[in-house]
């Protein structure tokens, strides 16, 4: 059976949600936003290991954290850098033995089991690299440095891009060892040249950057648990 490891990033200060600490120990429903995402990972059944990525300070608080929803699954804890994706490369250091490699924000602490398992059945079917995505809803122009509107784009053909991104271990590892700058790590794999493959994403996968986003998020665990 193929071993499925999920990276953590969750070592981001997140200045534009304007809390006094690091996004992803921010409270929501009294608890913090890297336990729910936790739950949602660990209820997918689909993992064999979890690396979360924090800053070096919040490490003990990290691991009181994972003592707590951990069940049987070992849960390692190590230090994040000052981008994501030095976080993402600490973390890939840490599942040296994976075959599979999801890399899913803790920022986007609500995505149901299910969407992390649909992504796990698709690298395990044989796709390299996997990312969930959901249509765009809003007419998308393209424009200036002044602002001014340059185009239309065709909304058709984009897609936004959540996270757990899946993906063939030896190929995550790749991508990272050739490239540095990308706003998430289906890029770095585009810059390879492999194809990188979708399944749908879920509205409740959106990834908390402003207070608004945590209105969202309150709401949503509202309906969850009546
Ligand atoms: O800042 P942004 O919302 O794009 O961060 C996405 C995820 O990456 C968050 O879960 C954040 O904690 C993580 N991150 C990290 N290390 C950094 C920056 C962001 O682990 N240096």
């Amino acid at each position: 059976m193929a071993s499925v490891a999920a990276l953590v990033p969750a070592a981001g200060m997140g200045l534009r949600l304007g809390e006094n600490l690091p996004k992803a120990f921010v409270d929501l429903g009294g608890r913090t936003l890297l336990d729910w995402a936790l739950d949602g990972l660990l209820a997918s059944g689909a993992l064999s290991h979890v690396v979360v990525v924090v800053p070096d300070r919040l490490v003990d608080r990290t691991r009181d954290i994972c003592a707590r929803v951990s069940g049987d699954l070992p849960i390692d804890v190590v230090v994040g850098g000052a981008e994501r994706a030095d976080s993402v490369r600490a973390g890939l250091r840490a599942a040296a033995r994976a075959d599979v490699i999801l890399v899913h924000d803790a920022a986007r602490c609500l995505t149901p089991p299910e969407t992390v398992a649909r992504v796990v059945d698709a690298v395990i079917a044989g796709s390299p690299a996997v990312v969930p995505v959901l249509p765009v809803v809003d007419t998308m122009k393209s424009v200036d440095a002044d602002g001014v509107v340059t185009g239309t784009v065709d909304r058709a053909s984009l897609r936004s891009v959540q996270t757990p991104q899946g993906f063939d271990a030896d190929v995550l590892r790749r991508a990272h060892a050739a490239a540095d700058h990308a706003t998430d790590d289906a890029g770095l794999v585009e810059r390879l040249g492999v194809p990188v493959t979708t399944v749908a994403g879920h509205p409740e996968a959106f990834k908390i950057t402003t207070p608004m986003d945590l209105v969202l998020a309150r709401a949503v665990l509202a309906a969850r648990h009546p």
